[in-house]
């Protein structure tokens, strides 16, 4: 008998590439949308300063991780850092080396308020940010749904309501900037901040983000220490432009003919990632997968994980190997757009998993996936496309980043995945889940392949009802097919397979939607 599913994963091992591609293209690619570089200073030196995204009333990485901090010294002389809070005083000495000094400093414990002064030899001006907190550093990326803002949501109001009950949550955004060079530092759209309403719900796809801002809400309510919150995404824009040239050329992907603007290959990576990699980070969160449903879609589930590995390489090294070379990585699965019609939305989210259904897994270690299918919203004022619902994307990768980043045991964070389908039934295949369920009769959310051939994503499916059976089992009727011509199997296979929080398989206690799944039987 055919006893396990076996899925259609290749694992590739974990790809890292160390090739530079040092060529410089056209230098006049960088057109800053808001001219905001300069950073508050209590006092500013004219030629002595920190780098843009160093400001008064930020958050910097927390002991056991060193803070990374830089910036520019108009002369050869060398310069003197101090940090003075409640766990002291500590100075620093660093050189200026063409132009840039740069200091690593010892951990530091969650908490604040500290000041970092920077002087340097033989001048008496200092520049100094004050109210620097030490907590966790989580960087936003992606599309218009990281873009999409707590304005936006349902209950805009009462969200940004919240804004001022967390304090110890800080805000930054970087600006909307492309470069076909690396660039060393970038343009600051919203410098770091203690959060209100205004800079929360300042407009539509502006700032701040709602799945960021949420997601660092409620981390906060569980870690109880300081967050920053780092920004950095444009609507409308595919994985390439987010990814360096080693992934471009590992993948083989190119761009379109017509390619201009923000969609182009790397360029986001270069004037919107970069600049920020000397900075020392706990993690990442990721919504994006929309741009690339009809643009190297087959080619997602390799650039989509070799993304990640590089820029886990890419923040590891830039930070003199002070943000883990595995930093925690989560992603919000796609959730809906068309109803009845094939937009690439499932071959998407299949890809974002490596095609292996779930996260973490072996191809995409210490990663964590919000499922998001479920959250359909046919009246977004901003087309479907754009779901309101962000509290649940927000809040099911908060549970991933306890599990998974903070390795907090007994916090459930994926939704019921098979672990085995047995077709010695002649009539039912009996479909076992790696947790207990709570499922509901369907008559459509499953799907079979009836060949003698492994089906692919466009061939012919017939849906099959399925009855829920026991605690971790659900039977599905395959009618007509013979048992042994049952190739293959998929659930959830399309753009829109159910209503708002109403698909027929969830974790017991209903918070987690299983995934969609496909497989060879
Ligand atoms: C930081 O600087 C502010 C403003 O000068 C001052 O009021 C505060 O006492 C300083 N804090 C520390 C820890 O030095
Ligand atoms: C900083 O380092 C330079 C070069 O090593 C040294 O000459 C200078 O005395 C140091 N300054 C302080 C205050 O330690
Ligand atoms: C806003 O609505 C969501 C449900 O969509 C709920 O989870 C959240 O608590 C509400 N926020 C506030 C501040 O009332
Ligand atoms: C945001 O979008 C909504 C819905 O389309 C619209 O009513 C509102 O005026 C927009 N707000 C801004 C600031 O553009
Ligand atoms: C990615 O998916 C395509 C089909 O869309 C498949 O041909 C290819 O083998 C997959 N590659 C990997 C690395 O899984
Ligand atoms: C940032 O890190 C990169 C990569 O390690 C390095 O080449 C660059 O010099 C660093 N920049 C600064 C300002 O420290
Ligand atoms: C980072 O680690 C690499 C290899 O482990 C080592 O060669 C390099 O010197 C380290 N860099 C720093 C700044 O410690
Ligand atoms: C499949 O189901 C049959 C009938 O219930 C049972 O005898 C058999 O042990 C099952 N196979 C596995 C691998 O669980
Ligand atoms: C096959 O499964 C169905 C549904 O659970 C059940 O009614 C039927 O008795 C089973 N048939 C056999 C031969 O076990």
């Amino acid at each position: 008998m055919r006893g396990l599913c076996v899925f259609l994963a290749v694992s590739l091992g974990v790809f890292l590439a160390h090739c530079r591609d040092g060529k410089t293209v056209s230098p006049e690619a960088t057109r800053p949308r808001q001219d905001a570089s300069e950073p508050r200073f209590l006092s500013a030196g004219r030629e002595l300063r920190f780098a843009s995204y160093y400001g008064a009333g930020m958050v910097l990485q927390r002991a056991p991780e060193r803070a990374v901090v830089w910036g520019y010294g108009g002369r050869k002389a060398p310069v003197l850092l101090t940090l003075a809070g409640p766990q002291g005083r500590g100075i620093y000495n660093s050189s200026v080396a063409d132009g840039i000094w740069r200091v690593m400093l010892d951990p530091v414990d969650a908490g604040g308020p500290y000041n970092i002064t920077v002087t340097q030899e033989g001048s008496s001006s200092s520049v100094t940010l004050t109210d620097v907190l030490f907590g966790d550093i989580w960087l936003c990326g992606g599309q218009s749904n990281m873009a999409f803002t707590v304005a936006q949501l349902l209950n805009a109001s009462e969200e940004l309501a919240q804004a001022s009950k967390f304090p110890s949550v800080r805000i930054f955004m970087v600006a909307l900037e492309q470069s076909d060079e690396e660039m060393t530092d970038l343009t600051v759209e919203v410098p770091w901040s203690v959060p209100t309403a205004a800079l929360l719900g300042e407009g539509n796809f502006t700032h701040f983000s709602a799945v960021c801002w949420l997601f660092g809400r409620y981390l906060f309510k569980s870690l109880q220490y300081p967050i920053g919150l780092v920004q950095s995404c444009w609507g409308g824009t595919p994985v390439e432009a987010w990814s360096s040239s080693r992934v471009i050329q590992h993948c083989g992907v190119k761009d379109s003919m017509d390619s201009a603007g923000p969609i182009q290959k790397s360029v986001l990576w270069n004037a919107m990632i970069h600049p920020l990699l000397n900075m020392t980070l706990k993690g990442a969160i990721w919504y994006q997968g929309e741009a690339n449903s009809a643009y190297n879609r087959d080619k997602y589930n390799c650039t989509f994980p070799s993304m990640i590995d590089d820029w886990r390489t890419a923040f590891h090294s830039g930070s003199g190997n002070q943000t883990a070379s595995d930093f925690p990585f989560g992603f919000v699965q796609l959730s809906t757009w068309k109803k009845n019609a094939a937009d690439g939305f499932p071959e998407i989210r299949w890809h974002q998993t490596a095609d292996y259904g779930f996260a973490p897994n072996e191809r995409m270690k210490h990663t964590f996936m919000a499922v998001a299918l479920d959250l359909p919203d046919a009246e977004s004022p901003w087309g479907s496309i754009h779901p309101r619902f962000k509290q649940d994307a927000a809040y099911r990768l908060m549970l991933g980043a306890r599990a998974v980043a903070y390795g907090e045991k007994g916090i459930s964070f994926q939704g019921p995945y098979p672990i085995s389908v047995n077709t010695t039934n002649t009539t039912h295949l009996v479909i076992t889940y790696n947790q207990d369920i709570s499922a509901t009769q369907s008559e459509n959310i499953f799907e079979i392949c009836c060949s003698k051939e492994p089906c692919g994503y466009d061939s012919s499916w017939t849906h099959v009802p399925m009855m829920p059976q026991g605690p971790t089992t659900v039977t599905v009727l395959v009618g007509k097919c013979p048992m042994r011509d049952v190739s293959s199997l998929r659930y959830a296979w399309t753009d829109w397979p159910c209503d708002f929080k109403a698909c027929p398989i969830y974790s017991a206690d209903r918070v987690l939607p299983a995934p969609p799944f496909i497989c060879q039987l």
